[in-house]
């Protein structure tokens, strides 16, 4: 059975862009780096009037066509994920196909088109799909496209405020795949839990501090399903781990109490002994709580030690790289840790060619994914090609007055106008509405 896994790759953010210890912290009165150090964000990205999930989604498409020199019929399939959706009924990915097809020759009426949704996590649900799809050797040869797109945007004075983002991720999916083909074994970790939601609602309504904990529960579940499917995860088998990076400091917290859960019983583990001494085990314990705190202070030293912070500077601080200067993306996130640490790695000039990744993907409500993947020859000219980098230092930052005035753009009220802040050039954009409501798509020279 041949391999099977992402081809090719594009990042689209949105054109504008929010300084977090410059601009926001001081509006809120804040200290600058509790968004830089405790967080780990930088700035986030905003969408112009014009740009939206079907915009950014569409110019990353449109860019990895063009660039993998694809016909609209080598597509048999397009799925997008996103919790930013305007209608009930027709998926966003018929936007996108329409927009595909004002600038490509020939259609996608034979491409099946769907919207998936599960918080963060369905960014990584519809490759999933596209995997199974191909291997179940319905595809007739042609390839998938997946796309994540969201504007994470929060309710003003929300404390997830600072987290916000907005961009998209088109990816490939294909037999004989040039950046990465998926591993077999995956792992659940899910449970009805009422800690982030949108109930008919644009921004959503969130325990922040639950949503933490319930990250790191669901994740754990997650890894603990990976090992039963037979999942290798000791940490040095593996060249980057990127998560679902709702801000750095979270990946940051789940990557100790990781690391400990997979190093347990391992040569790690007896090396560091002298050090820190062993992982506390339950059964030495009669009482719960005191065996949590003794697994704490365990942690605790253990994200100390040199070992650990060797781990975590190679594997998992190239993956916040992006993340850090564009927000939560929420189902493109974990695609654009991916991205970032491969960006990383080729511009350090690492050989990861057969190396592995561990890819943890979350979704809110709430479900943990992980699953492996291994990197193909051709990952190192897939990843030249991005221009990620160029567009993010071509942003234009907003002052506060300006983000006020952008923010409520993207709730997607009819009667909301405001005029766009930069220019568009050779891109999909938003057109105003049309007489049944829908969102109208043109293409600007
Ligand atoms: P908050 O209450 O404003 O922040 O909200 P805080 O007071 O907890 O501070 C944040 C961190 O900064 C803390 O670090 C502080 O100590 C530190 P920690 O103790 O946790 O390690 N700090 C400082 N550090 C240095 N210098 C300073 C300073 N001040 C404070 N001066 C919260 C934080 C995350 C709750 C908020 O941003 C929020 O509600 N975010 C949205 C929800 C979210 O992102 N949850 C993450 C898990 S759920 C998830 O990932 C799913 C999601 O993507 C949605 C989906 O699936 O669709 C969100």
């Amino acid at each position: 059975m041949s391999e099977v896994g992402i081809d090719g790759v594009e990042i689209r953010t949105g054109k504008l862009k929010l300084d977090l210890a410059e601009t926001f912290a001081p509006e809120k009165g804040e200290d600058p780096e509790k968004y830089t150090k405790g967080l780990g964000l930088h700035a986030s990205s905003f969408p112009d009037a014009y740009e939206d999930i079907v915009t950014m989604g569409a110019n990353a498409a449109h860019r990895l066509l063009e660039r993998k020199d694809l016909a609209l019929d080598d597509i048999g399939r397009i799925d997008v994920a996103t919790e930013s959706a305007f209608d009930r009924s027709k998926p966003v990915s018929t936007y996108v196909a329409g927009c595909l097809e004002q600038v490509n020759d020939g259609d996608l009426h034979h491409a099946n088109k769907g919207e998936r949704k599960f918080a963060c996590v369905s960014g990584t649900q519809a490759v999933d799909d596209a995997f199974n799809w191909i291997r179940a050797g319905r595809n007739r040869g042609r390839a998938a496209l997946v796309i994540a797109t969201d504007t994470a945007l929060y309710a003003r004075d929300d404390p997830g405020e600072a987290t916000q983002g907005a961009g998209a991720v088109a990816m490939l999916i294909d037999e004989n795949p040039d950046v990465v083909a998926f591993g077999e074994p995956q792992g659940y970790g899910s449970a009805d839990e009422t800690d982030f939601l949108k109930p008919n609602q644009q921004f959503p309504s969130v325990d922040g501090k639950r949503s933490m904990q319930v990250y790191l529960a669901r994740m754990r579940e997650a890894l603990e399903d990976f090992e039963e499917a037979g999942g290798d995860t000791h940490p040095e088998n593996f060249a980057l781990v990127p998560f679902h990076t709702p801000f750095p400091g979270m990946v940051r917290k789940a990557a100790g109490l990781g690391y400990r859960h997979c190093i347990r019983g391992t040569e790690i583990e007896d090396e560091l002994a002298a050090e820190i001494g062993r992982q506390p085990r339950p059964e030495a314990y009669d009482d719960e709580d005191e065996y949590f705190e003794a697994i704490k202070e365990y942690t605790d030293k253990l994200t100390d030690t040199e070992r650990y912070q060797e781990w975590y500077e190679r594997t998992v601080a190239p993956t916040l790289s992006i993340s850090r200067e564009v927000g939560n993306w929420y189902t493109g996130s974990v695609h654009v840790a991916r991205v970032a640490g491969l960006l990383e790695a080729y511009e350090t000039g690492r050989d990861l060619t057969g190396q592995q990744l561990l890819v943890g993907s979350y979704g809110s409500g709430a479900q943990a994914e992980m699953h492996a993947e291994y990197i193909q020859p051709g990952w190192e000219s897939e990843i030249e090609q991005l221009d990620i980098t160029e567009q993010l230092d071509d942003r234009k930052s907003l002052t506060f007055a300006e983000y006020e005035s952008i923010h409520d753009v993207h709730n997607h009220e009819e009667t909301t106008d405001v005029e766009p802040l930069t220019a568009p050039d050779s891109e999909f954009v938003f057109d105003g509405w049309g007489r049944m409501g829908e969102r109208k798509y043109t293409f600007v020279e």
